[in-house]
């Protein structure tokens, strides 16, 4: 079995996330914060550690401003629901992913905001003279999916910062966590909205956000939190403000796993490994006849993620996936819930190919794939 598909989740899941889930599940299993006993304090105690990992793993100091979600799209909809409001105007791109799109879209329907897509390269590059003029006065937020689901395009975060001036600067980084440095102070970005189960290692059904000191959001959710219990008033202390019933305790034992991992392996030798990957992956398709790959040339190799779009000419990328599934190869199809993504770079509405390999993929499954990608071409 070659598992190329880690742009949706990783698979395999390093040892340390399996250990730290059942460690969890086996020996813990309490509410956090919800009672005073053992159990409770230690499952507290998880959410604890996990919380102040990732803020420092995002270059971040004070981890009640992180905030643990069930994925990337909640993450963006508590931003972007939270923070939009009638007549503000949003700067963003046409690489976006439906979780960005989709929230705007509705927001733009039911609140009256007005949003610009800025028109991105054929590669899915964003153009910084045309973002930095899309900026108007009313402007209140530029919305960029740093690493592209589709091309694996990287938008340069402090370039944009530096055209888009003060406008609060949100970035997903669903695609860029765990596969490069996100230094969310570096790029000065003001709320960063990411999932946990792709390249940071937890199970599926973990995100966060992390939302900077003096940025506000009206939440989008509120219940027990285990704390205040005597008013019907839900609390306006972080990071409760933002997290209320059950959370996801098992799958954020597991993030901790994928943290201790990531700093075993080191994220440099882990970036690496993947631009090895992505290299011997574009070279293979571009030497297989009938086939052709989506960006991934005429820049800087760390200006991609191991992102790989493509197809083989006179083939629907379904009957392609198709094939290679029967040879228990496993890439994503069709639109990957980007469709001005595809719109962009010329392949809506059919779609294309997308591997994605990870840090466990080796070279030998890079190579029986491109192996069979000729044999399917009848090349
Ligand atoms: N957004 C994920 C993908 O691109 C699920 O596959």
């Amino acid at each position: 079995m070659i598992y190329l598909d880690n742009a949706a989740t990783s698979f395999p899941k390093p040892a340390e996330t399996i250990d730290n889930l059942n460690n969890f599940v086996r020996n813990i299993g309490g509410n956090p914060g919800r009672s005073g006993h053992t159990l409770s304090l230690e499952a507290a105690r998880v959410i604890f550690e996990a919380r102040e990992k990732l803020t420092s793993f995002i270059g971040m100091k004070n981890s009640e401003r992180l905030i643990f979600t069930q994925n990337g799209t909640e993450s963006l909809n508590m931003a972007l629901l939270g923070f939009l409001e009638a007549g503000d105007h949003v700067v963003t791109t046409s690489m976006e992913h439906n979780s960005v799109m989709r929230p705007l879209e509705f927001l733009r329907r039911s609140r009256g905001i007005t949003y610009t897509a800025v028109p991105c390269c054929s590669e899915g590059f964003v153009d910084l003279e045309h973002l930095g003029k899309s900026v108007t006065p009313k402007t209140k937020a530029v919305i960029i999916n740093h690493g592209s689901n589709v091309t694996g395009a990287i938008q340069p975060l402090k370039e944009i910062r530096k055209v888009i001036g003060d406008a609060c600067l949100i970035v997903d980084a669903c695609q860029t966590m765990g596969s490069i440095t996100v230094d969310m102070e570096a790029a000065t970005a003001d709320i960063l909205c990411f999932s946990c189960h792709k390249s940071l290692f937890s199970i599926q059904g973990v995100g966060a956000l992390y939302v900077r000191e003096g940025i506000e959001l009206v939440p989008l959710k509120f219940g027990g939190t285990g704390s205040r219990s005597e008013s019907i008033e839900h609390p306006v202390f972080l990071p409760d403000k933002y997290e209320c019933g059950t959370p996801n305790t098992p799958g954020i034992a597991s993030l901790l796993g994928g943290l201790a991992f990531i700093e075993k392996e080191g994220l440099a030798n882990i970036e690496a490994k993947k631009q090895m990957l992505r290299a011997r992956l574009v070279d293979g398709l571009r030497q297989t006849p009938g086939t052709h790959v989506y960006g991934h040339e005429g820049r800087a190799p760390a200006s991609y993620l191991a992102i790989v779009a493509f197809n083989i000419d006179g083939k629907l990328s379904s009957d392609t996936g198709y094939e290679l599934s029967r040879r228990s190869i496993f890439v994503r199809i069709g639109l990957h819930c980007s469709p001005v993504a595809h719109q962009t770079i010329g392949t809506f509405p059919a779609g294309t190919l997308r591997a994605s390999p990870g840090y466990l993929t080796d070279e030998a499954d890079i190579d029986t794939f491109i192996e069979a990608v000729r044999e399917i071409a009848g090349k």
